[in-house]
């Protein structure tokens, strides 16, 4: 059966690899069919809308979600970004964020929880703009948040060749968030015995991905560290511009979320500079998480010999859509 796409292209370069994003599915095959959604910061500055529950609704009678980035830089910062994309990772229950990340030398995934820790907005701040001003900003850690997030890594973990997953944390700074995660991850880990189980302090794990990222396999991570940790992992793995991401609802409760881990990039916006393959990359994920393994492998295979050093975005997208009918 057709699966209905709600596609959000969002701002700056999300506006230029998503329709390419969606020639390069169209020309796979994929059996879908897409609805545009006009949503992000040009929208905001349009007519301050951002995001309401009955189009929250609405978008959960689709079957995915693909967004391009959204942010502009004539927003307030945290109102698109929290508003839109966070709003729709909690009222969704995207909780697993999945960034896989390739390159000639190493061959890894970062698993983010993706509706906890700071994210949250808890926090306040009181005597603004005077000397006295104090700001707050909490993390929130559950056991049951922690746990579901950890048991996924695993199960990804045990079906990779190499069974080993890391948790990557600040155990000897954040001693109550810390714990609960180590504590959890190392009750979890009884129930995978064949799943090699490894720890980095988050600083730590900085050096490895540019000095050895091969020695990873599977991450596991909370939501500011994963964030951080996998747009380190998108430079030492071909740019940013590489690197794809799928935010699940495992249970499948509602749609999932597809995007780029990169923004909006406004520095570039309007030139048809972005790399695409980010975006095609999530797509293809897309693909994996609704059945069209068909599809994914085509356009896996399509990206195999593509060049992209100096070219334009369109002619990226033309080039992967010429393999494709080829
Ligand atoms: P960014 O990821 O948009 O850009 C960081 C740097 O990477 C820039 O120099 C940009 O030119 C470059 N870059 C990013 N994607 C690229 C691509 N596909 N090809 C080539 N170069 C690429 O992060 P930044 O500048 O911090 O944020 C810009 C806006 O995007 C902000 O409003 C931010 O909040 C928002 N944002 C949205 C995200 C989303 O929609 N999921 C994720 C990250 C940031
Ligand atoms: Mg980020």
């Amino acid at each position: 059966m057709t699966k209905k796409i709600a596609v959000i292209a969002g701002d700056g370069i999300g506006k230029e690899v998503t329709p390419v994003t969606v020639n390069v599915l169209k020309a796979a095959g994929a059996d879908f069919e897409y609805t545009d959604f006009d949503l992000g910061g040009e929208r905001y500055l349009k007519d301050q809308f951002v995001l309401d529950d009955d189009t929250v609704k609405e978008l959960r009678g689709f079957d995915a979600i693909l967004l391009g980035a959204v942010g502009h830089p004539d927003v307030t910062p945290g109102i698109i970004e929290r508003g839109l994309l966070l709003k729709l990772r909690f009222d969704l229950d995207l909780y697993i964020n999945r960034r896989p990340f390739t390159s000639p030398n190493h061959d890894f995934e970062v698993i983010r929880e993706n509706t906890e820790g700071v994210y949250l907005g808890e926090g306040g701040v009181l005597r603004k703009g005077t000397a006295n001003e104090v700001a707050t900003q909490g993390s929130i850690n559950t056991r049951l948040g922690a746990e579901r997030c950890i048991r996924y890594a695993f199960e990804i973990a045990q079906n990779r060749q190499q069974k080993r997953l890391t948790l990557v944390h600040k155990t000897n700074v954040l001693i109550y968030a810390g714990d609960l995660w180590e504590r959890t991850f190392n009750e979890v880990a009884r129930e995978f015995p064949d799943v090699e189980t490894d720890y980095n302090h988050i600083d730590a794990a900085c050096i490895h991905f540019v000095e050895r990222p091969q020695k990873y396999s599977v991450i596991v991570t909370d939501n500011l560290f994963g964030d951080i940790l996998t747009d380190l992992g998108g430079a030492v793995s071909g740019g940013i511009g590489m690197a794809a991401s799928a935010n699940l609802n495992p249970e499948r409760t509602g749609p999932s979320l597809f995007e780029p881990v990169h923004g909006s990039a406004p520095d570039i916006a309007g030139q048809d500079k972005a790399n695409p393959i980010a975006a095609i990359m999530s797509g293809v994920m897309m693909c994996d998480w609704l059945g069209e393994m068909e599809s994914a492998n085509r356009i896996k295979k399509a990206l195999v010999d593509i060049n992209i050093a100096g070219k334009k975005t369109s002619d990226i997208g033309d080039q992967v859509v010429n393999n494709l009918q080829s």
